[in-house]
């Protein structure tokens, strides 16, 4: 092996995790970190299918940056005896931290790119994707973000376990920090770039999995795009997910939260959504006189005489269906016109239901809750319940059935 510059592994950087100014020499367009662990049979076709890509868009003005920790395959090894056939691949091997996100951090602070990109290296992450990240962050976006529930996205064969597990801690996160994850559709995603710009001189912290959260959370990003992929099967190797990630998951939020506010663009901007609020509660006011007059028509001694339970069933679904057709219509109206095919109506319609299902869960809990131990007054209790409930449908159908982000 001959020794040169692009031959030996880069230093790991230490101290603070703080990306900084571009430098003013040998610097390209573009620096895409591939974090890597036990990815040894997928590297090599990884640096293939990345630089053919990235060659026919920016050719000679890019940088592949492989941040392997220390993997006992030696993917480190394997990366680095590539850097003969690619040039513009350089591979670092620590041997001291651990985890995904400072890798990616790690890797970011010896970039030498305006443009800062993230992809996972067992391919499961489309590379074709690239360009179309790239042509949005040439059109003015600070971060664009590669997303699976965005039209053209999608998971290609997860459990419904796994689909709501992932689900679940969106959500989670959409109540923990409603001003970061509210402004993605997919706050999970580990596919994406973001203009060094953005996120220069913050000092990023991540705990786990979850780096583009502490890029929205602590950066400085106005503009996001998105663009749909499905999230492929993998190939070779296996997940390094395990129940430990999803605990690092809630710890990373909490952490951010308490750092930050939480908030995010809430506080300044956009701001929260006040007049589809307030159509969303008028809309829920009529779905009261709904449920009202379908309760009459079908319980009362007078007219079906049905048992009560059977009777308010098919009020609060036949409610919740005029709830959700007001509030496609009407509500949320911009978004359900650019999707109006019957199976995205019918999607909405489905996940609308199960958000409201739980909104009516979170009812009877807080109705309990604030009953039995602040105030025990029913009406009052009862009317904090349903403020509760009307704020979680608001914003978590807000979120996941119409998708309002922050994004253009
Ligand atoms: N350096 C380093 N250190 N790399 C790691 C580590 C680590 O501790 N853990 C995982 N990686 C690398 C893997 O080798 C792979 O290239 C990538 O990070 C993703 O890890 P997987 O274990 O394959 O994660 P996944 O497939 O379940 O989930 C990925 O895709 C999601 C959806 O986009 C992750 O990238 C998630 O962050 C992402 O949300
Ligand atoms: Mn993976």
């Amino acid at each position: 092996m001959n020794v040169n510059s692009s031959d030996t592994l880069l230093t790991v950087p230490t101290g603070p995790l703080q990306i900084a100014d571009l430098p003013s020499t040998n610097n390209v367009y573009f620096s895409l970190v591939i974090p890597t662990y036990k990815e040894r049979d997928n590297i090599e076709h990884v640096v293939r299918i990345l630089s053919q890509t990235l060659d026919e868009v920016i050719p000679e003005d890019y940088e592949l940056i492989v941040v392997d920790d220390d993997s006992p395959d030696l993917t480190w090894q394997v990366a680095h005896l590539l850097t003969q056939e690619y040039p513009q691949l350089r591979v670092m091997r620590r041997q001291q931290e651990r985890g995904l996100s400072s890798a990616v951090i790690r890797g970011w602070q010896v970039a030498r790119g305006s443009v800062l990109g993230v992809i996972d290296g067992d391919l499961q992450h489309p590379p074709e994707v690239l360009t179309q990240l790239l042509a949005q962050i040439a059109q003015g976006a600070d971060l664009a973000v590669a997303s699976r529930h965005v039209d053209g996205g999608g998971v290609s064969s997860w459990s419904a376990v796994r689909r709501f597990l992932s689900r679940g801690a969106q959500v989670l996160g959409l109540i923990i920090l409603p001003g970061v994850l509210g402004r993605v559709s997919d706050p999970m995603s580990g596919y994406f770039m973001v203009r060094r710009n953005s996120i220069v001189g913050a000092t990023l912290n991540p705990v786990g999995y979850k780096i583009l959260l502490e890029v929205i959370g602590r950066g400085n990003v106005d503009s996001i795009s998105e663009v749909g992929y499905v999230f492929c099967e993998r190939q070779e190797g296996e997940s390094k997910v395990t129940w430990k990630q999803y605990v690092e998951y809630i710890h990373h939020l909490i952490r951010l939260r308490l750092s930050t506010g939480g908030m995010g663009r809430f506080n300044q901007g956009a701001g929260f959504p006040i007049g589809r609020f307030l159509r969303f509660g008028l809309v829920g006011l009529s779905g009261v006189f709904v449920d009202m007059a379908v309760l009459y028509l079908l319980s009362d001694p007078s007219t079906l005489a049905w048992p009560l339970t059977r009777s308010k069933i098919l009020a609060g679904e036949i409610a919740i269906f005029n709830n959700f057709l007001w509030n496609d219509a009407w509500t949320f109206a911009d978004v359900s016109m650019r999707q109006r095919q019957w199976h995205q109506r019918l999607k909405r319609f489905l996940k609308f239901n199960v958000i409201c299902l739980a909104g009516l869960m979170l009812n009877v809990l807080v109705l309990n809750l604030v009953f039995n131990f602040l105030l025990p007054n029913r009406y009052i209790a009862n009317l904090i319940a349903i403020a509760v409930a009307t704020v979680w449908n608001f914003w978590v159908n807000l979120k996941l059935s119409w998708r309002v982000t922050d994004v253009k």
